[in-house]
């Protein structure tokens, strides 16, 4: 109980919380014998190359290397294939972390966001899917009383660019935003949105790294500002991500308990149903 209290104390103030060795080995072990099998098998049917045995260590070694031999049908239908796992709804349904929920976001009616998730590839290097500075309620709506969890099967270290929060911004409610598509169609990025704000504004805020391992998870509030670090490494990293709303939040039930762009929903498209203000936030 009193971990509990701690644990809402914090994340009421830091918008966040890490919660070490929350997974268990066997859901690990059974995602990246998964990723093996899809991505191994749709190698092998493309080039009928003979294919190396699993093990844990290697087990997005052909992921990496259809990404080397620019095989991007088989880098996007590993990630389209990724969504389909019964192990990743295990994962999104457990009552546990609903129970953590729950108790973070103070409310005991719940939905998940249905469109808004799946793993995170980052590619060594790769700047297009680098997920710009950001809070998600932009892109996914439901509720402004809302987390993401972040899953790590694999180490997400500060090289292979953990990303970076902003530890506290979710106490400034939802900061406005600029719609950038001139980018997006020169597939600059994938993301449209652009917050104001300014530097030193930014600068107020603490930068953490989430810097997670295998087995690890985070929550993090919806209106948390962060962004993707730089993935510097030759290792993809990897990370499952899912979204969890609360019903009871009038935002919610403005947002007629819509989803955001996956759902054709966009956050600046009518500022009345969509911009939130700080007071009404929980
Ligand atoms: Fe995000």
């Amino acid at each position: 109980m009193q971990n509990k209290k701690k644990i809402i104390k914090f994340y009421k103030k830091n918008g966040y919380y890490i919660f070490r060795n929350y997974y268990k080995k066997s859901i690990i072990e059974e995602i990246k014998n998964y990723i093996f099998y899809i991505s191994s098998e749709l190698y092998k049917a493309k080039t009928h190359k003979k294919i190396i045995k699993y093990d844990p260590k290697n087990f997005d070694y052909y992921v990496l290397k259809s990404k080397k031999e620019k095989f991007s049908d088989i880098t996007s239908s590993v990630y389209d294939t990724c969504k389909k796992l019964p192990i990743f709804y295990e994962i999104i349904s457990s009552k546990k972390t609903l129970n953590i929920c729950k108790n973070l976001m103070r409310s005991d009616k719940l939905g998940i966001l249905n469109t808004g998730y799946g793993f995170r590839i980052d590619y060594p290097k790769d700047t297009y899917w680098k997920a710009r500075l950001h809070q998600d309620y932009s892109g996914q709506l439901g509720s402004t009383n809302a987390v993401v969890i972040y899953t790590a099967f694999d180490s997400i270290t500060k090289k292979k660019g953990a990303p970076i929060l902003y530890s506290g911004s979710h106490r400034s409610g939802m900061f406005d935003t600029d719609l950038r598509l001139k980018e997006v169609k020169q597939k600059k990025t994938y993301d449209p949105y652009h917050v104001k704000i300014k530097q030193r504004e930014l600068n107020m805020f603490k930068k953490i790294d989430l810097v997670l391992y295998e087995r690890d998870m985070a929550i993090f509030d919806f209106k948390l500002l962060h962004e993707s670090g730089h993935n510097l490494s030759n290792k993809i990293r990897w990370s499952a991500i899912h979204r969890v709303f609360d019903l009871k939040h009038e935002s919610a039930i403005k947002n007629l308990f819509r989803g955001g762009m996956n759902e054709g929903n966009f956050f600046n498209k009518n500022k009345k149903t969509h911009i939130i203000k700080i007071k009404n936030a929980k």
